[in-house]
């Protein structure tokens, strides 16, 4: 901003102050007016619609695929992606969102342009609109991807229709299960404690793998209950494990 330019703005500025309503009582009334219509409106929804509640919590479940809120499907969406290299995990749940309430912060600072008009802010323009496609985009991947703890690895080659249709509902059943907790199959779930599964049936005959699922060593959980309720989704799980070579 150059002298005159400084000049003129502060002439405008007292202009528009003297003929302005002062913040008390004017806008502090006009804002309370508000603030009562809003609060009536959310009672007004409480009241007639209510807030829906789920089912009772199940500490025992280990189908429960989490979600977050859809406002909040963005974040979730960059947790999920970055979650393929987790050591940058914490910087996806606290690094970005932090980084960009900062640069925010310090807009005042940074940005000391006088022009109002958005045309001639090309860069403050491109930054904006740049914010709401990302985080429309983000919105929309979030809440189209499917449970956090799926697997998708590559089915190998020269599978008959049957093996193949059996390797992805095995996929399912080994995110429905909660295996990825304690292994690692390709690049999904954890390392330890469980040995990675990625090339298990190497190790293991499909007896063995079935064996090993009824009767585990600690910690590993067994399986015989899903074995015993459904006999479909323990066999899609074998012959799941039994195609990982
Ligand atoms: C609480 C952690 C945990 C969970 C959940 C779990 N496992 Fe395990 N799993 C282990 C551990 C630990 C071992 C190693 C046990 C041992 O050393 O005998 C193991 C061993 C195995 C083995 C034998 C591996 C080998 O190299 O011999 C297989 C196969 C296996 N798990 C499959 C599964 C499948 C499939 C699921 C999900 C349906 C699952 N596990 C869930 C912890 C777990």
């Amino acid at each position: 901003m150059n002298q005159s330019e400084k000049e003129q703005y502060l002439r405008e500025y007292s202009i528009l102050k003297n003929e302005g309503k002062p913040f008390f009582p004017y806008a502090v009334a006009k804002d309370s007016i508000m603030a009562v219509i809003v609060m009536l409106v959310i009672m007004f929804l409480s009241m007639e619609f209510g807030a829906e509640l789920g089912p009772k919590a199940n500490p025992t479940t280990t189908t429960y695929v989490p979600r977050p809120d859809w406002y909040f499907f963005f974040l979730f969406e960059v947790f999920r992606v970055m979650k393929e290299v987790p050591k940058y995990t914490p910087f996806a749940a606290i690094g970005i969102p932090t980084l960009c309430m900062l640069g925010l912060f310090l807009l005042p600072i940074y940005d000391r342009s006088p022009e109002r008009l958005i045309t001639k802010r090309p860069l403050a323009l491109a930054a904006g609109l740049m914010t709401i496609v990302t985080i429309a985009f983000l919105t929309v991947e979030g809440s189209s991807t499917g449970s956090p703890n799926e697997v998708q690895v590559t089915p190998p080659s020269g599978l008959t229709a049957s093996e193949r249709t059996a390797f992805y509902a095995g996929e399912i059943v080994v995110g429905e299960s909660g295996c990825l907790g304690c292994h690692l199959i390709g690049d999904y779930g954890n390392n330890g404690p469980g040995p990675p599964l990625t090339h298990i049936a190497k190790i293991l005959e499909p007896g063995g793998i079935a064996a090993t699922l009824r009767n585990p060593t600690a910690p590993m959980p067994s399986f015989a209950g899903l074995a015993q309720q459904s006999p479909k989704k323990f066999k899609y799980l074998v012959e799941f494990l039994s195609l990982l070579h």
